[in-house]
């Protein structure tokens, strides 16, 4: 990829539309109002998806008035800031549109086809696709030069890191306005070329695969898990599978074998657990108590 963006290319971003209303584009939506307090419309299948997104936005914004990091003032205003919408004519006036669908190219370039009819021929738009191709997502758009990977990780108030993805048709307005809009939300940007997984999905898609094969050929789940954690890992591949979502995480598996299938796994008994649901039993405050019976019992 190329060096830095000339940062004065970037365009101003004065309102932000995130297509996708699951806890990752809820996660960033929050984060979009907060550090770049502009008016931020939440869109999703249909209107139940859209009010639980906003719901866990203004959740968590009057969670961070409770700890007093924000004042009342503040939160009302975010909270304002912050609207639904099953109506895509609401993205017209949106300079900068990030999506979080469902990880199936053919879903995201539905996306972006649907939502250019509806904004500017200039505005950005940003996938948060977790290892899919971004030149691919864009094939059928009539402005392919203005999207650009924007790659969160799970959680996103947490985690410092966005992978910026430079695709072969990224144009560098559109990749400067990319590291501006990192810059602003307080995150370290990194620019990676358009490749399966781009940086850390590659490593991590070798760890989790790696575990998950261990288990597929015979070593328990808690021993898998135990060693991992005892080695100091920050979370156990368990739990971070059940972090970004088993399903997520199998896609990930699977994208990386279709690229790399002599260097990656993929595994039939994570597709089960996704079906299944989860891997980790946990108390009602989301402690983990242990593995889940059924889940053991799948594998
Ligand atoms: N949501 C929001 N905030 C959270 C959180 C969550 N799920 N989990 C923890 N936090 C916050 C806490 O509120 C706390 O904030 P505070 O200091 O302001 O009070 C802070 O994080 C630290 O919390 P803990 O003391 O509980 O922290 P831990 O030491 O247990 O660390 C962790 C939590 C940072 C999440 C750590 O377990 C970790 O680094 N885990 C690995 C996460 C990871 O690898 N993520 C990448 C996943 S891959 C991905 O998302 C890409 C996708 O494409 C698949």
């Amino acid at each position: 990829p190329a060096g830095a963006p000339d940062k004065a290319l970037a365009k101003k971003i004065t309102k932000v539309g995130v297509i996708g209303a699951g806890l990752m584009a809820s996660q960033f939506a929050l984060l979009f109002v907060r550090r770049l307090q502009v008016p931020v419309v939440i869109t999703d299948l249909d209107q139940a998806r859209v009010d639980k997104g906003v719901a866990y936005i203004h959740d968590e914004i009057a969670a961070l008035e409770g700890k007093g990091r924000i004042t009342q003032d503040e939160a009302n205003r975010l909270q304002a800031l912050v609207t639904g919408t099953t109506d895509k004519s609401d993205f017209a006036d949106c300079d900068w549109v990030i999506e979080a669908v469902f990880e199936e190219l053919g879903v995201k370039q539905d996306v972006f086809v649907e939502i250019e009819k509806h904004i500017a021929p200039d505005a950005i738009l940003a996938t948060n696709t977790s290892s899919l191709s971004v030149e691919k997502i864009g094939a059928k758009l009539a402005h392919p030069e203005r999207l650009v990977g924007f790659h969160f990780f799970n959680p996103v108030a947490v985690m410092p890191l966005i992978e910026v993805v430079n695709a072969p048709q990224t144009n560098e307005v559109t990749l400067s306005t990319a590291m501006v809009v990192a810059a602003k939300l307080r995150k370290n940007a990194v620019i990676t070329s358009d490749s399966p997984g781009f940086v850390v999905n590659r490593v991590l898609a070798k760890l989790l695969g790696e575990a998950m094969h261990a288990v597929d050929t015979g070593t328990p789940f808690e021993v898998v898990d135990h060693a991992l954690d005892s080695f100091g890992l920050p979370m156990t591949p368990f739990e971070l599978l059940e972090l970004v979502g088993l399903k997520v995480g199998a896609h990930v598996l699977d994208t990386h074998h279709a690229a790399f299938p002599d260097r990656f796994f993929e595994s039939e008994n994570l597709h089960k657990l996704a079906e299944y649901g989860k891997i980790l039993e946990r108390d009602v405050k989301g402690k983990i108590k242990g593995f889940d019976k059924g889940a053991v019992k799948i594998v």
